[in-house]
């Protein structure tokens, strides 16, 4: 397990797509007052609220005649989480044009300082955790850049001690809540966008004044289902499709967890994020209970 993660400023991270290197280059990145800023703990949804992100960005850009813009992976080559890729990447990213795309799983006191300075918007995703925790089990069991568990008790653990690639859920919520109120961050629950995509998605669009037609945002909302994304995951994922559009429910840690695992969150939950504005955003006693 430990060959696969690598510990930087107290935190573990797949050997695989990030390094210590590229923690060092990320310091120089100059965030912009416009750039589109997706942050979530991994398994909260980042991929789908990623893409809706892209496609809002991309129909505005083909509205002001720029077919270039909507600056996503296939249209400028560059991986969208700003924390994996290799050196050279902060180079190239400064010479995108406006607006760029970035996802990241990282929490405030690892982000460049230029996120914060600079007045990016960032949209934070939150998932409520026995969901999270769902989702992360069966994506490190199909996946080999990640470490697998033999049992959901071993995972579980791993969870709940925050020996997880991207750290514990519970800093990570907690790191974010300092920045909850702030005027340009704006939170989304998984949950929410799960109930109502069209209102969401309406929602995102205003907040990052990106100005679609009501019939645009509905080709937003009808590209962004579970299963149009899964239908074509081949094409935007290959075979990592499979393993990322798994279910896409609420409330499927209801197959996994057995009773002490239960216990054992919410008295976490309770004793650390229970009192927060994003602890009750996650509406804890509805989706976890
Ligand atoms: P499950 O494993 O519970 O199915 P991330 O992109 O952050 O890795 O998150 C992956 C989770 O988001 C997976 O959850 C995946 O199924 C879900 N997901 C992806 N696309 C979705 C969509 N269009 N609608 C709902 N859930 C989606």
């Amino acid at each position: 397990r430990e060959e696969k993660l690598f510990t930087y400023k107290g935190i573990a991270y797949p050997t695989t797509v990030c390094s210590p290197e590229i923690f060092k280059a990320l310091e120089s990145f100059k965030a912009r007052s416009d750039d589109v800023i997706l942050a979530g703990y991994p398994k909260s949804g980042t991929n789908w609220v990623g893409h809706i992100l892209t496609d809002l960005v991309t129909t505005t850009a083909k509205n002001d005649g720029d077919e270039t813009n909507g600056s996503n992976d296939e249209q400028q080559g560059e991986f969208p989480y700003l924390e994996i890729g290799d050196v050279d990447k902060y180079q190239r990213m400064e010479k995108m044009p406006s607006r760029r795309v970035i996802f990241t799983h990282l929490i405030p006191p690892n982000l460049p300082v230029s996120v914060f300075k600079n007045k990016a918007k960032v949209l934070l995703l939150i998932r409520n955790p026995k969901d999270v925790a769902t989702s992360f089990y069966h994506f490190s069991n199909s996946l080999s850049p990640l470490p697998s568990y033999e049992t959901f008790d071993e995972f579980f653990t791993a969870f709940m001690t925050g020996q997880m690639p991207w750290g514990s859920y519970f800093d990570y919520i907690f790191e974010w809540n300092k920045h909850a109120a702030d005027e340009n961050v704006m939170t989304i629950t998984y949950e929410e966008l799960k109930e109502n995509r069209a209102s969401g998605v309406k929602r995102i669009a205003e907040f990052f004044d990106l100005p679609l037609t009501e019939e645009e945002i509905q080709g937003v909302v009808k590209r962004s289902s579970f299963q149009a994304m899964k239908d074509n995951s081949q094409e935007s994922h290959g075979a990592f499709g499979q393993t990322l559009f798994r279910k896409g429910d609420v409330s499927d840690w209801k197959n996994l967890f057995n009773e002490d695992q239960n216990q054992e969150m919410d008295k976490t939950f309770e004793e650390r994020l229970a009192g927060s504005q994003l602890g009750a955003k996650l509406k804890y006693d509805t989706y976890c209970k």
